[in-house]
């Protein structure tokens, strides 16, 4: 079964924002995504707003047909508008406020509490939950134990070190990938991720489900143009 592609659009909203109208239109590009093949859209709002606004999220999720992915640190703010807007899947980053990027995954028993709560407040909402996560077996088990639906696995390290060599720099994810599927933890990746080093992850990680790519997927658009881009992204995931 392909792995699914579910595109990022923070970049867009980035664009549109750097000029304070309406253009790009971030709505159209969601649906014209979804148009192309893309089998999600996902969003990641930052206190600051400087890409996706939190009042993007309802327009995003009245036009969605396909899955609907928010991103980010469980602020109270956070979640509010998550638990207004009920995505399909929330997932849950610990980038603090002002992070360029988020880099690193959740250690797990250092937020135990946090995590265990802010789970369950959004299944109780009918939202699937997935934690992002260092690609590391033993941490699976705590994403289990605080009810996690989904771990994300941080792909930047892969990213960095995938053409020195691609064995080593995916072997940790063949792990905890393993190890999430042991457990029952359904299993998605995002980070870095690109035309080249995407076709390898998704055959080497086992019962990987979904990606989600925003920063190499829309550059290549400039290129390629957003349908071509999403058909030769999904073409990887295959
Ligand atoms: N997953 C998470 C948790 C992210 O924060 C990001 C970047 O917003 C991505 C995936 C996508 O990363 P990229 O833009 O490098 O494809």
């Amino acid at each position: 079964m392909a792995v699914k592609l579910s595109v990022n659009i923070n970049k867009v909203a980035l664009i549109r924002n750097s000029r304070g109208g309406n253009l790009p239109n971030l709505k159209q590009v969601a649906i014209d995504c979804e148009e192309f093949g893309a089998d999600g859209i996902t969003v990641h709002p930052r206190p600051d707003e400087r890409h996706v606004r939190y009042s993007d999220l309802p327009v995003l999720k009245e036009c969605n047909t396909t899955e609907f992915n928010i991103e980010g640190y469980p602020s109270e703010q956070f979640l509010n508008h998550v638990k207004t807007v009920k995505p399909h899947q929330c997932t849950l980053v610990p980038d603090p406020p002002g992070v360029l990027t988020s880099s690193e995954g959740w250690d797990v028993l250092r937020h135990k509490e946090l995590l265990s709560r802010v789970i369950a407040s959004l299944q109780d909402d009918g939202i699937r939950v997935s934690l992002f996560m260092e690609p590391d077996a033993k941490q699976m088990s705590y994403a289990k134990e605080v009810g996690a639906d989904r771990v994300e696995l941080y792909t930047g390290r892969y990213a960095d070190n995938y053409h020195d060599d691609r064995e080593l720099a995916v072997a940790e994810h063949v792990g905890a990938g393993r190890e999430a599927n042991l457990l029952g933890l359904g299993l998605n990746a995002g980070h870095d991720l690109n035309l080249d080093n995407l076709a390898y992850y998704c055959q080497q990680v086992p019962g990987l489900l979904e990606v989600s790519i925003g920063h190499a997927l829309i550059t290549d658009s400039l290129y390629y143009g957003l349908q071509n881009t999403i058909m030769m992204y999904l073409q990887k995931c295959k």
